[in-house]
């Protein structure tokens, strides 16, 4: 599905280039009043002012979008979800109302383990339906590229499963968003394991060939009494040798070195870092690691929030993205991501921008392809309901999508 698209008098807000903005840079975002989005075949072949546009061209196959001057942003990526699972944990959340934690819930058996057992139970059928309503969701506000993670199978058969059942929805022709698989096989230690997690680690080495058919990533939640250092760093560098960019959960509960470890082992992103070290910040920065910060996890889980501000200081590159799951951030909203990371994360408007956008893109090695809108990027283009881009964060919580493109083809229409 690729389409040929000319989006006409919107104002084009954008961060620039093919890489990862770093530090203060981000606040940088380039912005074209009366501006002209040309897509062909589902790739940008022109981004600039009305009045330049080509015309030496023959244009008359092409769907006319008039933008009736509202703002043209890149499409944003989701570069960090758990968005394919059975079940759902009301009760946990209610538990957490109350007063128990995250890990202590974990250590009873509930959390991860039991999204498990629902996701064992569940059929395919129902986890590719499920999961495609969540994208839908996703797609209504502005994403057009999403991470999404295994991690609810714990055991070979079911971890292949979900990877290949997120690889048939991906392939599917009416597919409105791209999805990018990641293989987090390490998210928790099964109740069979309890006490052997080295040997756990071994069996998830076993099935990193059959994993990378079809995943890009490979993650792992590194915590305390879950996946420590020795663990985590030993099955990423399989990982790695298999072929896998790598990705973390690290610092998210205590701080334990995981930020350290992305740098060591030239991660593409580290995730969460609630509770990351000053030296794990300089680590990062020396190394370029993505920094992925999740605020929508820290406010449901009431914890504070990531210290932005630091990595973008220390000149690391900071994306956004929601994590959502169905224990520690039931939640895929994009507009609260923002507000939330302009209103406790102070971040500015224009770095939650980036942040979601080009650093998003970058937080899944992609920034060549997506994740800005100019010439020879994919055509992925959101259009908001207002020439102001400031509403974003504004209106709090709320949808400011009015038309979410997806190479060239309008995939959601927002009234
Ligand atoms: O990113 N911390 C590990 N994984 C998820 C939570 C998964 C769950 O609770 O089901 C997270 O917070
Ligand atoms: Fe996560």
């Amino acid at each position: 599905m690729e389409g040929n698209l000319i989006i006409e008098n919107t104002r084009i807000v954008t961060p620039l280039g093919s890489e990862a903005v770093k530090g203060p840079g981000m606040g940088k975002l380039y912005e074209i009043e009366n501006g002209c989005i040309i897509i062909e075949k589902g790739r940008i072949i022109y981004s600039g002012p009305m009045k330049d546009r080509p015309t030496d061209q023959d244009f008359s196959k092409f769907k006319i979008l008039d933008a009736c001057g509202n703002v043209a942003l890149p499409g944003f990526v989701d570069s960090h979800t758990h968005v394919m699972f059975g079940g759902f944990r009301p009760d946990e959340f209610e538990w957490r109302l109350k007063g128990d934690s995250y890990m202590s819930i974990m250590e009873r058996g509930g959390g991860i383990q039991s999204t498990v057992n629902a996701t064992k139970n569940a059929t395919d059928y129902h986890l590719v339906n499920k999961t495609d309503w969540f994208l839908r969701k996703m797609s209504e506000m502005g994403v057009t590229t999403v991470e999404a993670k295994s991690g609810y199978g714990l055991d070979s058969v079911t971890e292949l499963r979900l990877l290949n059942l997120l690889d048939y929805l991906n392939r599917h022709d009416d597919m409105f968003l791209d999805i990018v698989l990641t293989f987090m096989g390490a998210h928790a230690v099964p109740p069979e394991y309890a006490g052997r997690t080295a040997d756990f680690v071994d069996e998830l080495i076993k099935i990193l060939p059959e994993a990378k058919k079809v995943a890009t990533f490979c993650d792992v939640f590194c915590e305390k009494n879950v996946f420590e250092i020795e663990d985590s760093r030993r099955l990423l560098q399989e990982a790695k040798k298999a072929g896998f960019k790598l990705k973390l959960h690290a610092d998210e509960i205590v701080t334990l070195g995981g930020a350290e470890l992305s740098a060591e082992l030239g991660a593409v992103s580290a995730d969460h870092l609630l509770h990351v070290s000053d030296n794990g910040i300089k680590r990062m920065a020396e190394e370029g690691v993505v920094a992925t910060l999740l605020p929508l996890t820290a406010f449901a889980l009431k914890e504070p929030f990531a210290p932005a501000r630091k990595f973008i200081e220390a000149g690391c590159a900071v994306a956004l993205a929601t994590d959502l799951n169905p224990g520690s951030c039931f939640s895929g909203s994009i507009p609260l991501t923002i507000a939330l990371a302009c209103i406790y994360m102070n971040m500015s408007i224009e770095e939650t921008i980036t942040a979601l956008t080009l650093n998003g893109a970058a937080a899944l090695d992609m920034a060549q392809e997506i994740g800005s809108l100019e010439k020879g990027k994919r055509g992925d283009v959101i259009l908001l309901g207002s020439d102001n881009y400031r509403v974003l964060p504004y209106y709090v919580g709320m949808n400011c999508v009015k038309t979410t493109i997806f190479k060239g083809v309008i995939v959601c229409q927002n009234n």
